[in-house]
């Protein structure tokens, strides 16, 4: 019954990996998945992590039971205060309603579907490009994806007035994901400016904001100022969505840590959103794993882990920024044809090359320097012994 199925291709991201895994060449580099690395090119686990599994560890009043539908409580309380900052006033007037997911990508579904059976106006408007499981997530989750013009391949940056345009152009009502920091796969954010232009045309036209929050404390290496979008959105006393993760600011990749958090107009509508949020729930995993969320709230709940938590995400932070210059300089010094400010302006873990898929692919076979095919590479995967190495590669690809 079987034997009509096709091979289906790999992930156009996850399968840079599988192809990197198979290759037995000593001077490989994996810069495809979003993943940090030391300078050795080791995963890190975070010492506040080490900490908080070893305090979790040694409480022998823990147990192994279900959790709620909706989660850890206090992880879902505390993760809105991350985002949305520990005097919100939405959060004291309890229009916020938070469930832990399975990172960003469970939020995303999770809001995805509800919006499917509860909005009216499912559909959702994404950024071109945007992060690929994206255009996946919402129309499997019954949303329907419509483009929004976003990064402009003349200037690397952004194209503000056709993202603006754009939101003009769509529907009232509709639904608009927004990067909240660190957009994925560009590393291209709008100012402080243009997030209030932006603001002010989706609240015109009574538009629903979902933020995809993956890298909070990335951008900046600062947490506070990485939620800056969210909270302006939420200041202004209407509605939006915020799917958040941990695996990359926390380093809880594999444990699949995250939050979906529903902003209302009341209290009382908030609690029956939460309500309907567990008819999402149930019936796809009936409760979230324990073990992450209580890792991350032992993190965000105890002032000396916290505190330590922003040094070591800092560090993470201006590591990737040292890549930067490192890389920038490198290319510079190597005289390589065109102009590669934007590796310096462009934020968060990625940069967007400018490469084509040609150019990519002749990088792989020729070098062993595995990325996306639409010149992402991940800045986290670099290091000072691998941006020779790099530069090299690019060096040789752009002079043909
Ligand atoms: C990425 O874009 O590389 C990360 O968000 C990992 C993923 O799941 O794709």
């Amino acid at each position: 019954v079987f034997e009509h199925i096709q091979q289906a291709p790999e992930d156009p991201i996850l399968g840079v990996t599988v192809a990197f895994n198979k290759d037995p060449s000593p001077m490989k580099v994996n810069l495809g998945v979003g993943a940090y690395r030391t300078e050795e090119g080791k995963p890190l686990v975070l010492n506040v992590v080490r900490q908080a599994e070893e305090r979790l560890l040694a409480d022998r009043t823990q147990n192994k039971e279900y959790q709620p539908i909706t989660g850890v409580a206090q992880f879902n309380k505390l993760s809105a205060q991350l985002i949305l900052g520990a005097n919100s006033v939405a959060i004291k007037e309890n229009r916020v309603t938070t469930v832990q997911a399975l990172s960003g990508t469970g939020a995303l579904r999770v809001g995805a579907e509800f919006l499917a059976k509860h909005y009216g106006k499912p559909v959702i408007y994404v950024p071109v490009p945007t992060w690929g499981n994206h255009n996946k997530i919402f129309p499997l989750g019954g949303v329907p994806v419509k483009p929004y013009h976003y990064y402009d391949p003349k200037t690397r940056g952004l194209d503000y007035q056709g993202m603006i345009d754009d939101l003009r152009a769509a529907p009232v009502g509709a639904v608009v994901l927004l990067h909240a920091c660190a957009h994925n796969p560009t590393g291209v954010d709008p100012t402080e400016e243009q997030w209030e232009g932006i603001r002010k045309v989706i609240r015109s036209k009574q538009q629903l904001p979902f933020f995809d929050c993956a890298y909070q404390g990335f951008a900046s290496g600062s947490l506070d100022t990485d939620a800056h979008a969210v909270r302006s959105f939420v200041a202004d006393g209407g509605e939006c969505l915020i799917a958040q993760s941990y695996a990359k600011n926390m380093g809880l990749y594999g444990e699949r840590i995250g939050a979906l958090s529903i902003v209302c107009r009341s209290a009382a509508v908030a609690s029956r959103v939460d309500s309907q949020l567990k008819l999402v729930i149930r019936p796809m995993y009936s409760s979230p794993p324990a073990h992450g969320a209580l890792i991350a709230a032992s993190i965000l709940g105890d002032r000396d882990l916290f505190a330590d938590w922003t040094v070591e995400l800092k560090a993470m932070a201006d590591r990737i920024i040292s890549m930067r210059h490192q890389l920038y300089d490198t290319l510079k010094a190597r005289g390589t044809p065109g102009d590669w400010t934007h590796i310096l302006k462009q934020i968060g873990m990625f940069t967007f090359t400018g490469l084509n898929p040609e150019q990519v692919q002749f990088m792989t076979r020729e070098y062993h320097i595995y990325m996306t095919l639409d010149g992402r590479i991940s800045m986290a995967g670099l290091s000072t012994k691998t941006i020779p190495h790099l530069a090299d590669a690019i060096n040789a690809t752009v002079l043909g």
